[in-house]
């Protein structure tokens, strides 16, 4: 045996690397981004508050200051607290490796982000997917009887979905995190909150296994890498165990406390987004042979049901014309002929429609 049969666990060798294309040149529409910057005046001030950061020190790794602006800011009920996350990716992870007790499953309505079978997978758990709808809303039943059967340990529900843009039925999560009770958390990944305006965080009184999870990534702040979580006491000291001391750098720690100062200007570059989405919605529903479903996120999924071109020939004439979207057509058989793409300013958003007509009549 090699080096690598021998050390590197079967199940990591048969994953693949999370790929991420490199978007150089390319109107970037395919990872979700907010494509507003932050006002000069702020950018300046900012770069300031940077230059004072003691860089050769660690983070204080309570992050009290951070923490306390984001409950006040973000909504977080009184009397809860929140566990910060390089991302809310690190978080999947941090989740994932709390509850990973040998035979423990983690289940997800499929298709969904790829992050939760593939965390799971990296904590040695098994992945249940759950399919969707055809329509892409809750199997409610499926969902139930897999619980039933699997009693995942974690069960994650993206409010709004990723990649289908939807917000599931509340009453049929509130069944689910009944189901769930005692034998596992469920996780509402709200990271589109700020396109969604819909929260399960005002409700986390009402259930001891309901974790929200959201993060700063779509509301402008990819770059810094911040993910926060909140849930019961209990739960939240339990995850903080597996938490790296720092694992938030001060940068982001600054960067972070600076800009929820002035999250007003985040909250008004998601309202124009939001409406830029009906815009794009209505101007895409309008191409011959694109269906468009409904979005509550930054982004839209549609379906080429144009006879004369696939979607993969739609995604490849838009690359040839420097347009980046997602191609999630083999993602999952309910995704078939489908792509993804994100909702950016009225300039880019025009740029990308002129590409769809002119890979639509070519
Ligand atoms: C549903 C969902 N959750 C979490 C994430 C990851 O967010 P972050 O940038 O905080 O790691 C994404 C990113 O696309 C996502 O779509």
């Amino acid at each position: 045996m090699s080096l690598i049969e021998n050390i590197i666990r079967p199940e990591v060798r048969a994953l693949s690397a999370y790929h991420v294309p490199d978007a150089g040149g390319f109107v970037k529409l395919d990872a979700m981004e907010n494509p507003y910057v932050l006002p000069e005046t702020l950018r300046e001030e900012l770069g300031r508050r940077l230059s004072d950061v003691a860089l050769n020190r660690y983070p204080v790794p309570s992050y009290s200051q951070l923490k306390v602006k984001i409950c006040t800011t973000q909504g977080v009920p009184a009397g809860f607290d929140v566990i910060l996350g390089n991302g809310s990716d690190e978080l999947i992870t941090i989740v994932s490796v709390a509850c990973a007790k040998p035979g423990a499953k983690v289940l997800a309505p499929t298709p969904g982000f790829v992050m939760y079978a593939m965390s799971a997978k990296f904590a040695g758990m098994e992945f249940v997917g759950v399919p969707l709808k055809p329509d892409f809303t809750l199997d409610k039943a499926a969902m139930l009887a897999a619980i039933k059967e699997h009693k995942p340990a974690i069960t994650y529900l993206a409010y709004p979905n990723n990649p289908t843009g939807n917000l599931f039925d509340a009453d049929d999560m509130v069944d689910i995190l009944r189901a769930a009770g005692d034998s596992g958390v469920v996780i509402v990944d709200e990271a589109y909150q700020p396109f969604a305006q819909a929260t399960f965080m005002p409700r986390l009184a009402e259930f001891p296994n309901l974790v929200v999870m959201r993060t700063v990534s779509k509301l402008g702040l990819a770059g810094i890498r911040l993910g926060y979580m909140s849930c019961s006491s209990a739960l939240l000291v339990e995850f903080d165990k597996v938490r790296p001391p720092y694992n938030v750098n001060v940068l982001t720690q600054a960067a972070a406390e600076f800009v929820l100062d002035h999250v007003d200007v985040l909250d008004a570059q998601a309202t124009s987004l939001r409406w830029e989405r009906t815009k794009l919605i209505a101007d895409l529903a309008a191409l011959p042979g694109v269906e468009v479903f409904p979005s509550a996120a930054n982004f839209l999924l549609i379906r080429v049901k144009n006879p004369k071109i696939s979607a993969d020939g739609v995604f490849s004439a838009l690359l040839d014309r420097k347009v980046l979207i997602k191609n999630v057509g083999k993602m999952h058989p309910l995704l078939e002929n489908c792509l993804r793409v994100t909702v950016s300013t009225p300039e880019e958003n025009r740029i990308f429609l002129d590409a769809m007509k002119a890979s639509l009549d070519s």
